[in-house]
């Protein structure tokens, strides 16, 4: 529940990255030594991937006060990743390749359609095949058995995260070297390369198109911090930016972060960039901005929704095209509901800046769409009640709490 209209003032710090911690927690099946993790955020996709993980017999101790998690793959009581728990994190798909790759065997739950798309795993399982797993799909579930994976050249039909994540936890134990054209250049890839290479791993070329993975016969445990989660932080500036005023947002890497925050400058905000914080101010008008997504270093698709909030009270026309999934606009109709003048034809968004949101019930959709939402109400004339706000809970650590301190009027109903 939120009452807009306060400026934000103060300081906020990020929490680990969401869509790093998942994978790396991933990465644990890949040794039987511990993996000894540190700024992991406290959310539920990571609680899902902790159980998911438990299921088959991962062993976890966690020190909740300093976000820290130890993770022991020393043996495993189940290869399998049930539709339970697949469903309601997609990102489940991510312990396929580290299974395959060191126990010969996985058995994973199709994901399903999801809120934002179809997003099928055909690339996962094209790019294993071509390393000498056989896979069959049936009754829903991809079985995938593999003696030893082999070395192979992988072109991807298109830039996938968690695809090349997947397929380079799997090429770490490998016989020969594995070469990943088309790659995911996106920041959380090159986390988890660090941590691979940490355990052992021979992996070179993360952040480019063309990765590099040189097999070896077995990792060992390390110890990894979290890189910082660039959405939250791109989500609080895009709040400040929203609702004016002055704020630090540290513990961030905003090396992470330039299409979002070239953006947010274009719309008005003043924004000092430090090694790991950045002071971000909006006091004039705030102007329209078109943004198109696209995979990084282009501008976020995590973030489209943001800035349609933010354009929502800009002065101008936007265009906002959303390229990498094919429905990612559903805020759009609770944007409406408090006021917004959008136009929607497909994926793209024609956002007509009005002087003020209305505040109003709506219901989050999906994660970023819950941002957008909870940036909207912030700015909005009286009360917004967001419904389903387990969306924010997935990937947004004590949001309400943050935003409060930052003096925003912000509560969780019961
Ligand atoms: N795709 C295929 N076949 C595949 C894989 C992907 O057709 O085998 C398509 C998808 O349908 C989509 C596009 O390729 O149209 C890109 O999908 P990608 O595989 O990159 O998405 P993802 O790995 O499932 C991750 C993040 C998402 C983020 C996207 C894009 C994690 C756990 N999830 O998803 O994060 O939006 O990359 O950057 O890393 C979020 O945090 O809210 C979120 C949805």
């Amino acid at each position: 529940m939120l009452t807009g209209g306060a400026l934000l003032h103060g300081v906020v710090g990020v929490s680990g990255a969401k869509n790093a911690a998942l994978p790396i927690l991933c990465a644990s099946l890949l040794t039987p030594d511990p993996l000894a993790l540190t700024n992991v955020p406290d959310l539920r996709d990571v609680a899902t991937a902790r159980r998911l993980l438990e299921k088959m017999g991962v062993t976890a101790e966690a020190d909740p006060a300093r976000h820290a998690l130890t993770l022991q793959a020393r043996t495993l009581t189940g290869h399998t990743a049930s539709y339970d728990l697949v469903k309601t994190m997609r990102a489940s798909i991510l312990v396929l390749g580290p299974l395959v790759a060191r126990f010969g065997e996985a058995v994973v739950s199709l994901p399903g359609g999801c809120a934002i798309g179809v997003r099928p795993v055909d690339q996962h399982i094209k790019a294993l095949e071509a390393m000498g797993a056989a896979i069959s799909i049936a009754h829903g579930y991809i079985h995938a058995t593999a003696s030893r994976l082999k070395g192979a050249r992988i072109l991807f039909d298109m830039v996938t995260v968690t695809g090349t994540e997947n397929v380079m936890m799997a090429a770490t134990l490998a016989d020969g070297v594995t070469v990943l054209e088309n790659a995911a250049r996106e920041p959380e890839v090159t986390d988890l390369a660090h941590c691979l290479n940490a355990m052992g791993a021979k992996i070179t070329g993360a952040g480019t198109a063309e990765i590099r993975i040189e097999g070896v016969a077995s990792l060992h445990g390390a110890a990894h911090r979290i890189m910082p989660d660039r959405i939250e932080t791109g989500t609080f500036l895009a709040a400040v930016a929203a609702a004016g005023g002055d704020v630090l947002v540290r513990d961030a890497d905003p090396a992470t972060l330039v299409a979002v925050i070239d953006k947010l400058v274009e719309a008005g905000a003043t924004i000092d960039v430090a090694a790991d914080s950045l002071r971000i101010r909006r006091q004039g008008p705030l102007r329209s901005v078109n943004v198109r997504t696209a995979p990084y270093p282009g501008f976020p698709t995590d973030m489209q929704a943001q800035l349609l909030a933010v354009n929502a009270i800009a002065q101008g026309t936007a265009v906002v095209t959303e390229t990498i999934f094919e429905n990612r606009m559903m805020h759009v109709q609770e944007l409406q509901r408090l006021g917004a003048n959008i136009e929607l034809e497909g994926n793209v968004a024609i956002v007509k800046g009005v002087l003020r949101l209305t505040g109003a019930a709506v219901m989050a959709t999906d994660l970023r769409a819950s941002a957008c939402l909870v940036i909207a109400g912030l700015v909005a004339e009286g009360e917004t009640v967001i419904d389903r706000i387990y969306h924010l809970d997935r990937g947004y650590e004590r949001i309400e709490s943050k935003l409060s301190a930052l003096g925003a009027s912000i509560r969780r109903a019961a």
